[in-house]
């Protein structure tokens, strides 16, 4: 964004014509957008020419980076031989069955088969529909409820903003919808009680789980949906003990686990899947993001026999299985997909992140002593540090200083796309990034965040 009454001559046009989404409107009118036009590996451009380190991996997706010759003639070459097909009712393509069947091999947790969507919300609420559908299926038509984290993203959608934990996503909307439930948010650093160990907070989140289970009646209760790390809520890592445990109760009252790695998928974390770093034994897995590096939208929600034979059997008596979109699986989007995981393999590319993610995480951890910094955090290649205005208490700034926004402003200057969520600055590079590159990644966020100390020290923000 730009400084009030700044707008640039494309700014003007845009908002003339585009209604943003997830925008703050009367800001962003008066503000203006900042427009890109370009992009290559892991730089993009404005309109004046002006380059940035693209550290957010356009919204934590596109891993390979911009303008990869060899994805665009893979589109190139799909678009010529199929340019459109579907897998409705008995039509299939032979592109979406080879990547199908790379999904199954590559993502761990055995699985029987894959649903295509286009986004990580349009997954999420086939996995919602599903949980419904497979329950009625098999004769347990209350088990309907959806436990969801307060602080979790899983998208826009009726269903998937009714699991998303943040207000803004339903405020205005009427959402969420009945049947879906919130419980704690495993971030320990803003929630734990004065005192607590962090494995104390874990049991107590736990017990709140199974409190919660057993208050709704665990025959009403569906499925538990989360990230592993919550990335909208702030690069949120839990405790290590925190699925592990959560685990045992969900197993004990039958409930199932949705694995929301959109953003964690394919490498991100250090391991090619968060079921991988984190041990997790989900139920379904949803993908999305990563899938195709962006290159085009899709999703993929990776599901096991169990509930594939409880649709099929169920089908014999109702009939098709209402749900699927015209692009599920569509032709140039799957090239796609299967073009990325092959270069994902063939080039060694999560290994490679993973190497990087402990350099970067070096980065991070240095950053723990800047007067600034109450919590750095992250995994692998994907980090932030939240701002507070009191170091020793992690008292936050007030909403209404934005010093986030103010820092997020500064980096940009510096030619860092960083992203503000509150005073938290993430930060989730393309895996292509090189090791100087990640060098100077932390060059400009520092830079930043030191302009953005003498801001709030000179305008007295800071705790004395
Ligand atoms: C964990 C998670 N789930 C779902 C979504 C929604 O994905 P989309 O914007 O593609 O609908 C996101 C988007 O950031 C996400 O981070």
């Amino acid at each position: 964004m730009n400084e009030p009454g700044t707008l640039t001559p494309l700014g003007r046009r845009d908002l003339a014509s585009v209604f943003h989404p997830m925008a703050q409107i009367a800001t962003l009118n008066e503000q203006g957008p900042l427009m890109i036009v370009r992009g290559e590996g892991i730089y993009v451009w404005d309109e004046d020419g002006k380059q940035y380190i693209d550290g957010l991996a356009g919204l934590w997706c596109t891993s390979l980076g911009y303008g990869n010759e060899e994805l665009a003639q893979t589109a190139y070459e799909q678009i010529k031989k199929l340019s459109y097909g579907h897998l409705f009712a008995d039509k299939s393509h032979d592109t979406a069955m080879q990547l199908a069947e790379k999904l199954k091999a590559v993502v761990p947790g055995g699985f029987s088969k894959v649903f295509f969507g286009l986004s990580g919300s349009d997954a999420n609420d086939t996995q919602i529909k599903l949980m419904r559908y497979y329950n009625n299926a098999v004769g347990r038509p209350e088990k309907k409820k959806i436990i969801a984290r307060n602080k979790a993203y899983h998208g826009v959608t009726f269903a998937a903003a009714s699991a998303t934990g943040l207000a803004p996503f339903h405020q205005g909307f009427d959402l969420p919808v009945e049947s879906f439930l919130h419980t704690d948010c495993p971030h320990y650093y803003r929630f734990h009680e004065p005192g607590e160990s962090e494995e104390d907070f874990t049991t107590r989140l736990v017990d709140n789980l199974e409190r919660l289970i057993l208050a709704e009646n665990p025959d009403t209760v569906a499925a538990f949906i989360a990230e592993p790390i919550m990335g909208a809520g702030g690069v949120l890592v839990p405790p290590d003990s925190y699925f592990p445990k959560i685990q045992r109760v969900l197993k004990k009252y039958d409930v199932l686990f949705i694995d929301d790695e959109v953003i964690t998928g394919f490498g991100r974390t250090g391991n090619p899947f968060a079921v991988q770093t984190f041990d997790l034994q989900p139920a379904t897995i949803s993908l999305a993001k990563s899938l195709t590096s962006a290159y085009l939208p899709l999703s993929a929600v990776m599901i096991p026999e169990f509930i594939y034979q409880a649709v099929a059997e169920v089908s014999k008596e109702w009939g098709i299985f209402g749900h699927g979109f015209t692009y599920s699986g569509h032709p140039v989007s799957a090239a796609l997909g299967l073009k990325v995981l092959e270069i994902y393999e063939r080039d060694g590319i999560f290994e490679r992140a993973a190497r990087l993610g402990e350099q970067f995480q070096a980065h991070l951890q240095r950053l723990a002593d800047h007067p600034l910094v109450g919590e750095v955090r992250g995994k692998g290649l994907v980090g932030a540090c939240e701002l507070v205005m009191d170091k020793a208490t992690g008292q936050a700034f007030d909403p209404d200083a934005a010093v986030g926004k103010y820092s997020l402003a500064r980096m940009k200057d510096n030619g860092l796309i960083s992203r503000a969520i509150g005073d938290t600055l993430a930060l989730c590079p393309p895996l292509i990034v090189s090791a100087d590159e990640v060098d100077e990644i932390f060059v400009r966020y520092t830079k930043g965040l030191n302009e953005t100390l003498d801001w709030v020290t000179r305008q007295g923000l800071l705790a004395a």
